[in-house]
């Protein structure tokens, strides 16, 4: 068993779409151990994706996901880091397969409605930037 973080950023919040994107996850055998609504500072965003500070796109990026509120979750399941970056689609929503989420739902290479970790590593570290032990239930 695996875990991952999940995001769903301020726009997927905004189109009302926060049970449509737990339903596929759901509806694909995995498990939400942990969730919350939150806002982020920019300090905040920064951190999260301090990555990605080299990057043309990084001031935009951590703008728009303080832009209003998220909501993260902690996803298991069995190959869970690949399943959900199955579901998610590509980062590019024109490059997205039919029926993924950012296919469906995404405008914008930016306001691609969801993130999830990429590896176990970065897993590791984007759960434990958002949640605790007492947090975690399952
Ligand atoms: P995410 O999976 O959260 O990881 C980094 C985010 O940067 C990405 O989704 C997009 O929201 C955003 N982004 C904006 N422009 C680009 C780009 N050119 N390439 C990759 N990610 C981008």
């Amino acid at each position: 068993m695996e875990r991952t973080l999940s995001i769903i950023k301020p726009d997927g919040v905004k189109k009302n779409i926060i049970g449509e994107i737990i339903k596929r996850f759901e509806d694909n055998n995995i498990k939400i151990i942990a969730m919350k609504k939150i806002q982020l500072t920019k300090t905040q965003a920064q951190g999260f994706y301090a990555v990605h500070k080299e990057r043309p796109f990084f001031d935009s990026l951590t703008s728009f996901m303080t832009s209003g509120p998220i909501v993260v979750m902690i996803l298991k399941g069995e190959n869970v880091i690949a399943e959900n970056r199955k579901l998610m689609g590509a980062t590019n929503f024109k490059e997205a397969e039919q029926g993924t989420i950012r296919r469906d739902f995404a405008t914008d290479i930016e306001k691609n409605v969801v993130h999830g970790s990429d590896a176990p590593e970065t897993a590791l570290f984007e759960i434990g930037y958002f949640f605790n032990a007492m947090e975690i239930v399952g």
